[in-house]
């Protein structure tokens, strides 16, 4: 058994073997002039079961992780575990407006031309998993940020949104806090409306956790909005940190405290690994 690591997916693959004592298969990988992709599988891993691990943020990584199907598949792998730390594409997962590709399942399908088992990390919404023709399962990336936020000493973890809320209630069940929601209406994809809603943050430390951050808008107008209800702190945490465009200025701006991010893509605020979640469905 092996564990081949893409490019983006350093940390998470180092981690599992660590975690699972599977050696990491060494490959090579390089672009070409013309930035095209290119990858070898130097070990011998015919008749393996191989996990490949590599997220699909951005494009490139995508491309990536479809070569390293492929060199796997050629290479003759006996199972080939496709461990997908991010999922991109995931939000657009239906149709909605005619003429519109619904781009999660489109990405699916080529994953599972080359996969037996595919696993991914808090899917922006579950029936995601439905797209992909083979097996796919999920977990969450919450019980670890919650662990470091424990250090937080949290009064409440909040929710961006209601249909968050079991996000929150999760992370607050590990924390010992309270937890509850905000009121939030999405206008556009870079505009958020998030309403006033007495939440009794006087003086409190409160924890936001939701499941991606991307340009940072949904962040931001809760920060402000718990920052003129009077909280003391506020810490951000996600799973997905895509910190698109400005998000960091902008969250910073608001007056953050902290932000949380797990390694599913790494940046600067990757501070809690997500691979001890991952390990235990690979098998
Ligand atoms: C939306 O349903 C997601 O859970 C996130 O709240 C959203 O993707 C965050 O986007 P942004 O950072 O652009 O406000």
């Amino acid at each position: 058994m092996y564990i081949i690591s893409g490019t983006a997916s350093n940390t998470v693959a180092e981690e599992l073997s660590h975690i699972l004592k599977i050696p990491r298969a060494n490959t090579i990988s390089k672009r070409f002039p013309d930035t095209e992709f290119y990858v070898r599988i130097l070990d011998n891993i015919k008749n393996e079961h191989v996990v490949i691990v590599q997220t699909t943020y951005p494009d490139p990584n995508l491309v990536e992780l479809l070569l390293l199907q492929n060199a796997a598949e050629e290479a003759g792998a006996k199972k080939i575990t496709v461990v997908i730390p991010y999922y991109g594409y995931a939000r657009q997962d239906t149709l909605f407006q005619a003429g519109e590709a619904i781009s999660a399942k489109a990405i699916a399908g080529l994953i599972s031309l080359n996969a037996d088992i595919v696993i991914t990390v808090d899917p922006h919404k579950e029936h995601i998993l439905d797209f992909f023709s083979t097996s796919a399962k999920s977990c969450t990336a919450v019980p670890e940020i919650a662990n470091y936020l424990k250090q937080k000493n949290l009064d409440l973890i909040l929710a961006p949104d209601k249909g968050a809320l079991s996000r929150a209630k999760q992370a607050s069940n590990i924390i010992g806090c309270d937890f509850d929601y905000m009121e939030k209406t999405r206008i556009d994809g870079t505009t958020v409306e998030i309403k006033p809603k007495n939440l009794d943050v006087q003086n409190k430390n409160v924890g936001i956790i939701d499941d991606i951050i991307s340009t940072g808008g949904t962040m931001a107008k809760s920060i402000k909005e718990l920052k003129i209800q009077g909280a003391k702190k506020v810490y951000v945490s996600c799973t997905h940190g895509l910190f698109a465009g400005d998000a960091i200025k902008k969250i910073s701006l608001s007056g953050c405290d902290e932000i949380i991010a797990t390694d599913t893509i790494h940046s600067y605020y990757s501070t809690v690994k997500v691979a001890a979640s991952i390990a235990p469905l690979i098998k």
